[in-house]
């Protein structure tokens, strides 16, 4: 695939970000969504791609916009699957917290896991930890394996997870353990991403959140060269009814990087809040200044993009 559409997905985040970052703190998270996903879908109807919405704002029914089937770009180029999530954080970025992003990734058609709107078990370490980690084991025996593939204590390891009651027990387990621990309200996939980075401060992220957030998760991982293993959590008869509609015949299986985003691999994000990786969207007198990364699975490199956009040459902002 052209590789010069990883920066195609750097605009389309920008866009997204830049539209809800007014909506930072003001209390309405259903109002910064909307913004985020008009502009990126808007931003996206330009790509030269055949694309499908395979992870996106909801079945066709609840969703006007970026709906599951949906197609975007203008129908020319490579058939593609897109993911995306234009505001992840939707909490954060209502109240101004840590690490609220816009983000998309794209595969060759096929290449995302369809995930159906329901829960998901991640386990999710940087390149260092690869090969390491077994959802079946405990997360102190995941930590145990990823302090010797890293050469160091178990007590230098950051552990980040949602904090919710359904990771109490993981929890204990940690600090038993003698890891460290970074709870966090909303917004598992920044902290997915910036796992990959070594000098991010996080060496592992684990627990239940959504299932489309960890197939973006899976997209950004995978362009560090990291490793992630992850499974269905299956909580109403509803979702077992639905799951093989979308594809999804065994319920209790492992997915790996490659079963969640196979193939050549792009993935972006921007900044709508400061995070672990990326810094929010900043305003000044003419204009506001993003902050981006752009990654591509085959080539693994890492971009990172600030870009300053002057608001009298970009109506709508
Ligand atoms: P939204 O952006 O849709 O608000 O989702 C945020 C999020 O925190 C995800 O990052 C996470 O995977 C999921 O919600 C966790 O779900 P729950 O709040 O039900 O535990």
């Amino acid at each position: 695939m052209d590789r010069s559409l990883a920066l195609e997905l750097a605009r389309v985040t920008e866009a997204a970000a830049l539209a809800c970052g007014r909506w930072v703190g003001k209390g309405d998270k259903i109002a910064a969504d909307d913004a985020a996903t008009t502009a990126m879908r808007q931003s996206l109807g330009a790509m030269e791609i055949d694309g499908t919405v395979v992870i996106g704002e909801g079945e066709m029914d609840e969703a006007p916009m970026l709906y599951i089937g949906e197609k975007v770009g203008t129908g020319y180029g490579p058939a593609v699957d897109i993911a995306v999530d234009p505001l992840e954080g939707t909490n954060l970025c209502a109240k101004g917290g840590v690490g609220a992003i816009a983000t998309i990734a794209l595969a060759p058609a096929g290449g995302f896991l369809h995930a159906p709107d329901m829960y998901m078990e991640k386990l999710i370490v940087g390149p260092q930890a690869r090969g390491c980690i077994d959802i079946h084991d405990t997360p102190s025996g995941n930590l145990k394996r990823i302090a010797a593939a890293k050469g160091c204590d178990i007590a230098d390891l950051t552990v980040v997870l949602l904090d919710r009651p359904r990771h109490d027990a993981a929890i204990t387990d940690i600090r038993k353990a003698g890891a460290r621990i970074i709870l966090i309200s909303d917004g598992d996939v920044a902290p997915a991403i910036a796992v990959g980075m070594e000098d991010s401060g996080i060496d592992m992220v684990m627990g239940i959140g959504g299932a489309p957030e960890g197939v973006l998760a899976a997209a950004g991982i995978k362009c560090h060269g990291g490793d992630m293993q992850a499974r269905l959590i299956f909580t109403t008869d509803e979702e077992r009814r639905r799951a093989p509609e979308m594809g999804i015949s065994d319920f209790n299986k492992i997915y790996g990087v490659e079963d969640l985003a196979g193939g050549d691999v792009f993935f972006a994000a921007t900044g709508v809040t400061a995070g672990p990786l990326l810094k929010g969207v900043r305003y000044f007198a003419s204009g506001a200044e993003t902050h981006t990364v752009v990654m591509r699975s085959k080539s693994r490199t890492v971009r990172f993009i600030r870009s300053r956009h002057y608001f009298d040459h970009k109506p709508g902002f």
